[in-house]
């Protein structure tokens, strides 16, 4: 080997370690950028349901539903002024309150100009009659009290 030889080995060599070098920084700073990017390496791992957040379906209740002649989503009868009900009635609290009065005529409109009074709820116009009718002819009062006086007892007299 010459002179001459020697020489462009070492360059060789030389030139070989360089590219080396080189190409250590090149992968060493994506790999900082990387890292900059993405510090705990997310991306790189594969994706375990863990990591997905659990989005419930939102069900879509349809609110003019009536199911066996119910409405869903407030429970009243469907019947004639049903409609009025719900748009007057149910706004402030629920159709539960309305349904478990079991009221007559008389004192569903006192009550109503109670809450007209005292509640803030608005004037009704012509819609308190369909909503009085509608609330006795589906609600109406039970027939509870005190049971028929009983007849034909014989009662003895007490002797002390
Ligand atoms: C502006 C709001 C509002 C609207 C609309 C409304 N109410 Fe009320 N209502 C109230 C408030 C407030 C109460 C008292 C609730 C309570 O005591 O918790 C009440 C109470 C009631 C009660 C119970 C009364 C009692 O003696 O305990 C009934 C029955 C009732 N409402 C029926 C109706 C009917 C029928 C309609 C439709 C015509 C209606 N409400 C519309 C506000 C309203």
């Amino acid at each position: 080997m010459n002179e001459q030889d020697k020489f462009r080995a070492t360059v060789k060599a030389v030139h070989r370690s360089l590219m080396l070098v080189l190409v250590a920084v090149v992968v060493f700073s994506g790999l900082l950028v990387f890292m900059m990017v993405d510090p705990d390496f997310s991306s790189l791992r594969s994706k375990d349901m863990a990591s997905y957040e659990v989005v419930q379906p939102v069900e879509e209740v349809d609110e003019d539903l009536i199911v066996d002649g119910i409405h869903v989503r407030t429970g009243l009868i469907e019947a004639d002024g049903f409609m009025e009900v719900v748009n007057n009635c149910t706004n402030c609290h629920s159709a539960k309150l309305v349904t478990q009065n079991r009221m007559n005529a008389e004192r569903w409109a006192a009550t109503i100009d109670w809450m007209q009074e005292t509640q803030n709820l608005w004037d009704l116009g012509r819609n308190e009659e369909i909503i009085i009718n509608y609330l006795v002819t589906n609600y109406p009062p039970l027939k509870i009290g005190r049971r028929a006086p009983l007849t034909g007892v014989e009662w003895y007299e007490l002797k002390e």
